[in-house]
């Protein structure tokens, strides 16, 4: 796996040691290390001890008699909402700020941990009173409002198991999880904030439930909030008001526990097939991985902190790092509903200015975005409050590292790159701010109580030095604990592929990554068909799926082509159909194929270009070679042919080319 810009970047010099202070403040010391590596799963049993409540203690530590299915903590029992509020206000924290919220019109609420404690007691006794019960399946299609919280939360405390899907997806989207996920109820509301206007989300959701006439869907009720005053329609019987359910609803509600393997919540993403897949995670271990990573990563001291996690709660980031994580730990964040640049270009830094955010997380193509409009911009706004920066989602190229530092963290800040994935739950690699000299551009190293390797295509380690495939090589806290209903497909895409190595199978991430000569893990992306366009992933199968289902395409083959600002971007390859050839021009084409996977999928799978071609690169066999249509996406000389069952294709792809969609 020779790739000569990471061989390149492997050679940066540049090394950034946590400053004297810092690291005498710093909440994670070296300790941590030692005493996680002495041993790993007392480590875990007392981390877990020391930063939740067990209604009833655990006295197992790991089961893993069963690989891959792992349960942790598994005979203790606890609640993750009261983890999250109740013990914060018991512990006399009740009226430090849980939530800042900021809408993007500019309207704000700021909620003590008293009153979001209230208001998910009186949201959990109205799903109780919709007949939602432990168990069952709720899907959440919000805006990142606060009551996306309330309703995460309400759902965890009753027991049932929430399905949070991002406001971007499409109808068909909603629907397929919802299905999947046999979920009774969806909270949605109206619509939300976005880009300076409302964008609609209840008719989304009517369209979903409504897409196939005999879809005998699970859905009984639609819980719809109040937010962006736009007109909608209306079901009787099916839709409800949450704000005229909740009236004369008690705010006392008391907890019970569950068991620490209690199913918390499905999160669908993206694989190397069409269809989506249901993550699956469960209450202890991933309640206590993410505290312990969000407390010693960010070096979070709870008192004094504003931290700020810019993911929307529909993604794996949004959940572990804006919600549970930081109320796990007593935290006050900030939420914020909208855009970046709405209704100016420094909305973010005025938002940390207002707040006084410490701590904060984002995500490379942010920064690279906000690296093109030129730092005026951030440094109209005083950021001094900033002490920790975080990136996630995506490796993080020097250059943008460096101006993140320098003009977010005024050239001081420890900058904390987070390896992990929708299926790890938390954070696995990433450097400790007050203990790691900082590497740009690489994630650096496991974190403690997480064991990590690079293996080459015959399962052993590689030397410093080497590339390979990223493994989790001892089961973690935080682990998936499956795909809704398909643990064949757990056991086929994570750990099949080092199956038979020894000490056991070991979970293979879908990413390819280098050691350096310190050991340090730099990720290289992904090494199957599963694109990172702006951190989110995105599968080339599903979005071929999506144009191959217009009538006017006969085949689809779709890559992810370097992208300055979003990492990847989406570039598809289609055959017209023969009838259709003549009817539309190619530009004319691409339009409309880029609008229908956007109608399909969601606006982040609309592909940047739609390249209509006469012919696709295929292999004797019939296989589509994605690694030339790349090398021509990429605008690099194409690469071996040798292979191809016709090779003067390329010549025809290449010249086929149409200019760049805007
Ligand atoms: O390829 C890796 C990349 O994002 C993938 C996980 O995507 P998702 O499940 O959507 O979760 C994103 C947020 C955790 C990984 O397989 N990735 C994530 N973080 C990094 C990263 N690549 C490089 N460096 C990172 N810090």
């Amino acid at each position: 796996m020779s790739n000569p810009s990471i061989d390149n970047l492997m050679h940066e010099e540049r090394r950034f040691p946590p400053t004297k202070t810092f690291s005498q403040n710093a909440i994670a010391t070296a300790g941590l290390y030692e005493e996680a590596k002495a041993d790993r799963l007392a480590f875990w049993a007392k981390t877990s001890r020391e930063l939740l409540h067990w209604h009833k203690p655990f006295t197992q530590t790991l089961d893993w008699s069963n690989p891959p299915f792992a349960r942790w903590f598994a005979d203790g029992e606890l609640n993750v909402a009261y983890n999250c509020l109740d013990r914060h206000v018991l512990d006399g924290n009740g009226d430090r700020i849980a939530i800042h919220w900021e809408g993007e019109p500019g309207d704000s609420r700021s909620i003590s941990y008293a009153e979001l404690t209230a208001e998910v007691k009186q949201a959990a006794n109205l799903l109780t009173g919709l007949g939602i019960v432990a168990g069952d399946t709720v899907a959440i299609y919000l805006p990142n409002v606060p009551e996306a919280a309330v309703a995460m939360l309400a759902v965890a405390r009753i027991g049932a198991i929430h399905s949070v899907v991002f406001g971007g997806f499409s109808a068909e989207s909603l629907r397929s999880r919802i299905d999947d996920a046999g979920a009774k109820l969806v909270i949605t509301a109206d619509g939300g904030w976005r880009k300076g206007k409302v964008s609609a989300l209840k008719p989304v959701v009517d369209e979903a439930l409504a897409l196939e006439k005999d879809f005998p869907h699970s859905v009984r009720n639609v819980l719809v909030l109040r937010r962006g005053e736009n007109d909608v329609d209306w079901v009787d019987g099916r839709d409800l008001w949450w704000h005229e359910q909740l009236e004369g609803v008690s705010f006392e509600h008391e907890a019970v526990a569950f068991e620490a393997e209690h199913p918390l919540f499905l999160l669908y993403t993206s694989g190397t097939t069409g269809k989506p897949k249901g993550i699956l995670h469960s209450s202890g271990g991933y309640l206590t991985q993410v505290a312990f990573t969000h407390k010693n990563v960010f070096d979070l001291h709870p008192e004094t902190d504003v931290y700020w996690c810019t993911a929307d709660v529909g993604w794996i980031t949004g959940h572990s790092y804006s919600i549970y994580g930081p109320l796990a730990n007593g935290a006050t964040s900030v939420i914020y509903e909208g855009t970046p640049d709405s209704p100016h270009p420094g909305r973010w830094w005025e938002i940390i200015q207002k707040y006084g955010v410490s701590l904060f997380y984002t995500a490379p193509t942010a920064i690279r975005s906000f690296m093109k409009l030129g730092r005026e911009i951030p440094d109209a706004f005083d950021l001094s409050s900033i002490r920790v920066l975080g990136s996630v989602g995506e490796p993080i190229n020097p250059e943008a590292w460096i101006w993140y530092r320098d003009v977010i963290g005024a050239g001081t800040a420890p900058i904390v790159d987070t390896w992990w994935q929708t299926e790890t739950g938390a954070m696995m690699v990433a450097a400790l701010p007050g203990v790691t000299i900082l590497k740009p551009g690489s994630a650096q190293v496991p974190l403690p109580g997480i064991s990590i390797d690079v293996l080459d295509e015959a399962g052993h380690p590689v030397p410093p030095g080497g590339g390979g495939f990223l493994v989790v090589t001892e089961p973690w806290p935080a682990m998936l604990r499956g795909i809704w209903g398909d643990p064949e497909r757990f056991v086929d895409t994570y750990w099949s592929k080092f199956a038979d190595v020894p000490g056991g199978p070991k979970y293979f991430a879908g990413d390819g990554a280098r050691l350096d000569e310190d050991k340090d893990i730099w990720l290289l992306g992904r090494v199957d068909d599963v694109m990172n366009v702006s951190g989110h992933r995105l599968s080339t199968a599903e979005i071929e799926s999506a144009l191959v289902s217009h009538p006017i395409v006969a085949e689809a083959a779709v890559v992810g082509a370097a992208d300055e600002t979003t990492g990847q971007a989406i570039v598809a390859f289609v055959i017209l159909r023969a009838d259709q050839a003549d009817k539309h021009t190619p530009v004319e084409a691409s339009a409309l194929l880029r609008a229908h996977v956007a109608g399909e999928i969601g606006a982040i799978a609309r592909p940047k270009r739609v390249v209509v071609v006469a012919e696709l690169p295929k292999t004797r066999s019939g296989k589509i070679m994605r690694r030339l249509l790349q090398d021509v996406a990429e605008g690099r000389a194409i690469g071996d042919t040798t292979t191809l069952s016709d090779a003067s294709v390329m010549q025809l792809i290449s010249d086929g080319l149409t200019p760049p969609a805007s």
